[in-house]
Formats: C-alpha cells, structure tokens, sequence
C-alpha cells in the first residue's frame, strides 16, 4: 500500500523520509495525556479519553499503512482503578462501546485483537464482548491489536515466576533449564515479537509498568504532544525518529545532517 502525502505546514512530505526497508514491525504506545487534554479546554476528562479512541483509530490506520504488523497500546493500567469511579466506569463503557461499533471493520481488515492483563475484576458484559471480538478474529493474519488492560509489567513478571516455580516443583522443568526462552513462552505476549519502538505521548518520560520485560532493547521515543492530538503526522516523525538511531547503531552511513528536529517540522 503506498503511503501516501502526509504534508505538514510548510509543505513537506513525511512520507518521503520513511525508509520502508526498515519499519519497525512491532509498536507499542503509551496514550497519555487524555486528561490534560481536557482540563485545558475546561471540558470534563472523559472527552480526553472519547478523543483519544478516534486518535487510536487513526494510528492504526497510519501503522496498516506504513507495513508494521503489531501495535500493542496501554489502555487501562493496574493503577487506573485509583482513578475516581466515575472515570474508571466511563473508560470500561468506552471499551465496551468501541468493541461494539469497531470488530466488524477490524475483522474485515483481517485484523486479530488480543486484549492483554487481567480481565477478572472487570465486568462480564466487558469479559463477553472482549472474548467474541478475540474469537472472532482470532485466525486473522494481516495485522495484530494488542490492548493492555488491567495490565501491570510487573505483576506479568510476577505471574511468569510463579508459574515457572510451580513447574519446577511439580517436576515438569529443572531448576537450570530456566532461561529468557522459558520465561518468554510464559509471558502474557509469548509468541509475540518484542517491540522495537515505544512511543510515549505527553512529555512524560517513564515507562509507567508497560511491557517491562519486552522493552529491554525498545527504542524510547517520546512526543511532547497529547495523545487527543497526537496524528499520523506525529507517528511518522517518531518512525523518522527511530529510522535515524537505527542507521547510526548499525553503522550505515550515517545521515546526521538530515537528523529529524521536532521544531523543524512541528505541525
Ligand atoms: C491516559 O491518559 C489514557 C488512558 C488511561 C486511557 C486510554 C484509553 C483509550 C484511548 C481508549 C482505548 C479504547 C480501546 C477499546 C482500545 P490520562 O487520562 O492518564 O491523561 P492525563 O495524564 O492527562 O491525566
């Protein structure tokens, strides 16, 4: 599929800077800055998270488009449920409602959603919809959703202990054949590649529990812009972002001079 113009202000096309040999396969994003988004334009924070699903919508889309097979996005941590519950009950509606309005057209697209954490506090009307959308796409190879809700890296790391020590006790695995391997094929993503890209909207530089042990290696990129505006102009230029690092770690020639400036393209 061809990319397409994305111009920005001074007309100059992004997709130009995209090397297709080198598109990272595998994305993961944490979607923050919903909130703030909001409270600046004295609107409740929900309208963040209601804006914030079409932004996602489009990311996808742009993510399809420029060949990357797998976006994992954090949409609901384990500390969200410290949230107020009005909040925490519009975000499980949300969830529910985009489900609803949004499989036939990921299915269509011979896209397969996984939905990634602990579903079990989460109610059943949520559970059901979560596990028609998952079996019904579930043979689906083009494209892979993954959406982590209820998720805590660490608790995955904790899960994956556990199951690994009850193994060891019950005879099924010794001690010394515990290795990354193992502990991958354990992990709530086995089978799936880790990332090589993080984007991080809204300035904030953490990691906030997401995919702990799958972003050892990740590229981090982090876009000062919101999530609600966050767009496909913005993805590319953290693809353009991490296209340069690549170049330079791989010890291709370098293209420093033509290095990507936020204030140089900024929309
Ligand atoms: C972070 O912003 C965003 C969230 C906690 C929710 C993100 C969820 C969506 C965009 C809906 C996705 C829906 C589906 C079905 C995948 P924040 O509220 O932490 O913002 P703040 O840091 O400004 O307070």
């Amino acid at each position: 599929m061809s990319l397409g113009k994305i111009i920005d202000k001074k007309n100059y096309d992004l997709s130009k800077r995209i090397d297709k040999q080198k598109v990272p396969e595998h994305v993961a994003i944490i979607m923050d800055g919903n909130g703030r988004w909001a409270t600046k334009r004295n609107l409740p924070r929900t309208y963040g998270h209601k804006r914030g699903v079409e932004v996602l919508k489009e990311i996808l889309k742009a993510s399809k488009k420029l060949g990357c097979r797998i976006l994992t996005v954090y949409a609901f941590s384990t500390e969200n449920w410290t949230r107020p519950t009005k909040e925490v009950e519009f975000l499980i509606n949300l969830f529910s409602e985009v489900l609803k309005n949004e499989i036939e057209e990921i299915h269509e697209e011979s896209t397969k959603i996984k939905f990634i954490g602990d579903l079990t506090p989460f109610p059943e009307t949520l559970k059901k919809i979560i596990s028609s959308s998952e079996s019904l796409t579930k043979n689906n190879n083009k494209f892979l959703l993954n959406v982590c809700v209820n998720y805590g890296g660490r608790q995955e790391i904790v899960k994956v202990a556990k199951e690994l020590v009850l193994k060891c006790s019950s005879g099924d695995i010794k001690i010394n054949e515990v290795n990354e391997e193992l502990f991958n094929s354990e992990l709530l993503t086995r089978g799936i590649k880790d990332p090589e890209l993080l984007i991080r909207t809204s300035g904030e530089k953490r990691i906030s529990n997401f995919l702990l042990w799958q972003l050892a290696y990740s590229e981090i990129y982090i876009s000062d812009v919101l999530w609600p505006d966050f767009n496909e102009f913005e993805f590319l230029k953290a693809i353009i972002d991490y296209q340069s690092r690549h170049r330079r770690f791989g010890g291709i020639e370098s293209l420093e001079d033509e290095s990507f400036e936020d204030s140089q393209y900024s929309s």
